[in-house]
């Protein structure tokens, strides 16, 4: 049978890529005060299977739609998850959405961690700042699950503004007990908090990984990728094996309106993943100069 196409010759959009369908929130975490965690089920057909680091066009009905990281690992049977940050109007609804609610979702979109390849003897170093480790969540579980004793190691770096703002927090902890290196620094910290303050390129000068050895996935505002990025180069990581995930504005998620263009990308269709040796490294710092 031949596969139907419109007059353009181009095949026609997949399901969920343009319209978007209906998913009831069967789940609500709060996770810390402006950030929620919403679990979402298909209300009728489901949307293709995602891959960590991949996202969602997520509509708040009457309000807007907005880009939203997948932030549950993929291959289960259950709802996905997205956490949200309250920063805007659509957020703000999202947030606000009760359990038995419905919401729009179109996707998944974009490019996704590539660590299908990476060897049992690679240490991973995975370095994140503030809602940045939401997409990382799912990919970081699915490391951590599939590491074995004597093998190499997954060192997870994580920067929060504040003791009150670490994001998940049970997360972390069971990595730290799964064998992966975890550390947290805040900006600020808070009577009580024990741990390192400052930026979280501060916890990349003592992480025992073997730089010559190692591939890094970094995620966060702009700023902290710019600094985290030459971090890791300064430690001897080579580019081309440090990923980074790219945030711009999205509208169609398809690679159509060029809303999320940076320099010759359209991040929505070739990222938000990207490989940092190469254009990133160009854009991440033109952009800051
Ligand atoms: C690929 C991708 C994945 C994302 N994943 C997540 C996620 O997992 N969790 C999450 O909370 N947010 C995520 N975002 C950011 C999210 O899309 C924005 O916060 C959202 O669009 C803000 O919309 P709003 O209407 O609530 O706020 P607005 O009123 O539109 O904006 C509020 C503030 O946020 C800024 N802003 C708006 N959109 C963006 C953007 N795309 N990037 C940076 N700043 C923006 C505005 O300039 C303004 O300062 C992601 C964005 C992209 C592109
Ligand atoms: S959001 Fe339209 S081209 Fe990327």
């Amino acid at each position: 049978m031949t596969e139907t196409t419109e007059p353009t010759g181009r095949p026609p959009p997949r399901r969920g890529a343009l319209v978007p369908e209906p998913y009831r929130v069967v789940g609500r975490q709060v996770e810390v005060a402006d950030v929620v965690t919403l679990a979402l089920e298909p209300h009728r057909g489901q949307l293709p299977a995602f891959a960590p680091g991949q996202f969602n066009m997520l509509t708040a009905f009457g309000v807007g739609e907005v880009a939203i990281s997948i932030s549950s690992a993929p291959g289960g049977a259950g709802a996905v998850e997205h956490s949200i940050r309250d920063v805007g109007a659509v957020t703000h609804a999202l947030c606000e959405a009760r359990i038995g609610s419905v919401v729009g979702v179109r996707g998944p979109f974009g490019t996704h961690w590539g660590i299908g390849g990476i060897g049992e003897d690679t240490d991973v170093v995975v370095v994140a700042g503030g809602i940045g480790l939401a997409p990382l969540r799912g990919t970081v579980r699915d490391l951590v699950a599939r590491r074995r004793d004597g093998g190499g190691r997954v060192y997870v770096l994580v920067g929060m503004r504040s003791p009150d703002q670490i994001l998940f927090a049970a997360d972390l902890e069971d990595w730290r007990r799964r064998g992966a290196d975890v550390a947290v620094t805040v900006d600020v910290g808070a009577q009580g908090w024990q741990g390192p303050v400052g930026v979280v390129t501060s916890l990349l000068l003592d992480a025992p990984f073997e730089p010559a050895r190692s591939v890094a996935l970094a995620c966060g505002p702009e700023i902290m990728m710019r600094f985290t990025t030459r971090a890791l180069v300064d430690r001897g990581i080579d580019p081309r094996r440090i990923q980074v995930s790219l945030e711009r504005n999205m509208q169609c998620g398809i690679g159509l309106c060029g809303h999320c263009q940076l320099g010759p990308l359209l991040v929505c269709r070739d990222g938000p993943v990207v490989s940092y040796g190469g254009v990133a490294d160009q854009l991440l710092m033109e952009r800051n100069r």
